[in-house]
Order: structure tokens, then sequence, then C-alpha cells
């Protein structure tokens, strides 16, 4: 790992047993709180687009939304949110995904993205991958042109990179 990551791994905080037990959660909000990490952070975070024409930026609420905002400014890009249901007005398009428990929703504004438009997805967390990958099934209803998707913490351990189907790359800063 380069000075970069170590530096952006320290700022994430484990916590044990949250929010159930056996599960460690990865914390991100000191990373948010500190102006050199989170600065690092969003440059690590765009180097890989930097040339790729990135029109739009998709963050995936909540945690997505603070990196995506902070990385659509970077990338010269515009912000587009994919909600929880029921919080954008309409029209919307929505996707249903399975959790590892239950079911959730998506929701875009149905006309966020144009046809051609690059777009790029970002979230906090990978984790069993349902999230991400409901949210490029949604994305791809636009005939929009998608350059791939970028996370800061991939859990290795729960395989959700399997369900990344894309042929576009998904990169992951942190891996746990
Ligand atoms: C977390 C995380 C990702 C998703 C990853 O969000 O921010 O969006 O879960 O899980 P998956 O890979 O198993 O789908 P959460 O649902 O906790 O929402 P929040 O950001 O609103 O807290
Ligand atoms: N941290 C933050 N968000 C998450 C996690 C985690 O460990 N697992 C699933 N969503």
């Amino acid at each position: 790992a380069s000075a970069v990551t170590s530096q952006l791994a320290a700022l994430i905080r484990d916590v044990a047993d949250f929010p159930q037990p056996g599960v460690t959660f990865r914390d991100v909000t000191p990373l948010l709180a500190d102006a050199r990490g989170f600065a690092h952070c969003i440059d690590a975070l765009a180097e890989p687009w930097l040339a790729q024409g990135v029109q739009a930026v998709c963050g995936i609420e909540a945690r997505g939304f603070i990196f995506g905002a902070a990385l659509a400014q970077k990338l010269g890009a515009g912000f587009v949110p994919l909600r929880k249901p029921g919080k954008l007005p309409p029209p919307v398009l929505s996707i249903d995904y399975q959790l590892e428990y239950g079911r959730d929703q998506l929701e875009i504004r149905d006309d966020a993205l144009q046809p051609g438009e690059r777009v790029l997805l970002v979230d906090d967390v990978l984790a069993t991958g349902g999230t991400l990958a409901a949210a490029w099934a949604l994305v791809q209803r636009f005939d929009a042109v998608p350059v791939g998707a970028c996370v800061v913490v991939e859990l290795t351990a729960l395989q959700g990179r399997l369900r990344w189907q894309s042929r576009e790359p998904l990169h992951s800063l942190l891996r746990y």
C-alpha cells in the first residue's frame, strides 16, 4: 500500500458488533473530519478517471453523496443522487434489490442522465455488492455511457465484486 492509502486506512475506525453482533463496521467519519485525509481521499478516488471525460457522478445515499459530490467537483462533472425510496419528487425510475436480509430500493430522477452521457458511480463501501449492482442497472436504463465505479472501502470477505457484472472497472481505495 502507498503512503497515501496507509494514511487513509489510519482514518477509518473499526467498530466491533455494529450494527449487529459479529459485524465489524468500518466508519469513514474520522476520514471525512480530517481535512488532509479527505482531500487525499478525493484525489485518490479521482485519479483513475481524470482522463475519462466523466460528465456525471452518481452517488448513492447517504455516504456516497459525500464522496460523490466532492469527486464530481474534482472531475468537473455534475452530481446525480441515487436515493432511498420516497425521497425524490416524481417522476422517478426505481429498482428493487435484495439485501442480506430483506429488500431495498433505489430511485433516480427519470431525466437525470442524458443519452451518451459519461457516468461514474460512487459509494463509500462495497459490502455484498447489491447496492452497487442495483445502481448500475438503474443507470443502464438511460442510454448513458458507463465508465465505471469506485468505492473508498471494499469488504473483500463479502465478495461484493462478484456481483459487479460490468466490463467497466470497479476501483476500491482500501480493502479489508
Ligand atoms: C451501506 C453503504 C453502501 C451499502 C453497501 O449503506 O454505504 O451503500 O450499504 O452494502 P452492499 O454492498 O451490501 O449493498 P446503508 O444501506 O448502510 O445506507 P446509508 O449510507 O444511508 O447509511
Ligand atoms: N461500514 C460502512 N457501511 C457499511 C459497512 C461498513 O462496515 N458494511 C455495510 N455497509
